[in-house]
């Protein structure tokens, strides 16, 4: 039994493991991998791939799905706890599959749950199974996931799939990150303290075209209008960057690809499509065999060797102690545990310093 929470969890090998059994089950299907189990999908907030690719991977290794799209429709509308509503849900499932608006909530799900937890995304925290299926692109695509350029372009403030993505690159050799931002909404420091701590190379930029030629994946992000608490700042941020065929073709590698987790707005002109640049509809239907592979893996049906991990000190509180507005613990009733890594302490549920 194996929750997925976030992707700092897992070791390179680890992952690599998880994409080679997404590729076999692409290869080879297998409609009886979890025949009979039960997975629950609880999404409270909106998503269209998300929820579809985790329920036809569902189906398609041989599980019944369950769950809600919208929280509207359930007895949160009454003043339910997530606490109490993973508490139901673990009696009714065998795997929950949970996206969530409040950073942290994965991690307090699977500390209250007694069935394997999935992060399907929670508030601007981390989306871990969007990195996966992004490293499975970026391997079938680029033929390796070492020695890459990336360039992440957008909302890199609020973008947990960014977050997730130079998160689990960093783990892999000869890594170069560019993060193409406004300064309002460039990349976290918790972010950058860790790719300090591990040496890896990376810079912050406002203008992607100084660095378009070394790029080995463009990825291009939506500006997300619900996560912004100013929203003054959301129509300065809004349309900042905006790639097409003209600012694009013949300016970049020539196998340079550009991913982006979807929904768009107007960031990648749709002239872009037909390019061979564009792998980001592809990059979307690589989510069901990632998504089965996980949710095989979860349940124990697929084997994937784990490393011992060292645990890092946890201190718990009596009172709040994250500042994080949207944390989790602003919520719900929790221990308000502080994880302590390299001497900083960090809120162990959305991952902000305190
Ligand atoms: N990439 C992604 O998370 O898309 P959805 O919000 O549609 O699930």
């Amino acid at each position: 039994m194996k929750s997925f929470i976030s992707i700092k969890e897992f070791t390179k090998n680890e992952i690599l493991e998880i994409l080679k059994r997404a590729k076999e089950l692409k290869e080879n299907p297998n409609p009886e991998l979890i025949k009979d189990k039960i997975a629950a999908t609880l999404f409270f907030e909106p998503s269209t791939r998300t929820r579809l690719s985790f329920t036809s991977a569902s189906f398609r290794i041989g599980a019944k799905v369950l769950g809600f799209d919208s929280p509207s429709a359930t007895s949160l509308k009454k003043g339910e706890s997530l606490r109490d509503t993973i508490k139901m849900t673990e009696g009714y499932a065998d795997v929950i599959i949970m996206r969530h608006l409040r950073d942290g909530a994965a991690k307090f799900a699977d500390d209250v749950a007694c069935v394997p937890v999935i992060n399907a995304g929670d508030g601007a925290n981390e989306h871990p199974s969007q990195t996966l299926l992004d490293l499975f692109t970026i391997q079938e695509e680029q033929g390796r996931i070492d020695n890459i350029t990336t360039a992440f372009v957008g909302d890199l403030k609020y973008g947990r799939t960014v977050h997730s993505l130079a998160r689990a690159l960093s783990k892999f050799e000869g890594q170069k990150f560019y993060f193409v931002a406004p300064e309002e909404i460039q990349i976290p420091d918790e972010i950058t303290h860790e790719l300090d701590a591990k040496g890896i190379e990376y810079k912050l930029v406002s203008d992607y075209k100084e660095i378009l030629k070394e790029v080995d994946v463009l990825y291009m992000t939506r500006i997300q209008k619900e996560r912004f608490e100013d929203e003054t700042l959301y129509e300065r941020m809004k349309g900042v960057y905006i790639i097409s065929k003209d600012t694009i073709v013949g300016k970049c590698k020539e196998n340079m690809i550009i991913l982006h987790p979807l929904p768009r707005v107007d960031e990648i002109d749709i002239d872009l499509d037909d390019t061979k640049h564009a792998l980001y509809f592809k990059q979307a239907k690589n989510g069901v065999p990632v998504r089965e592979a996980m949710i095989g893996t979860a349940l124990g049906k697929l084997s994937i060797n784990y490393k011992e991990k060292e645990q890092n000190e946890i201190i718990k509180n009596d009172e709040r102690v994250c500042t994080n507005h949207n944390c989790i613990t602003a919520f719900e009733r929790t221990d308000n545990k502080v994880e302590v890594i390299n001497g900083r302490k960090y809120c162990y549920y959305c991952g902000k310093e305190i």
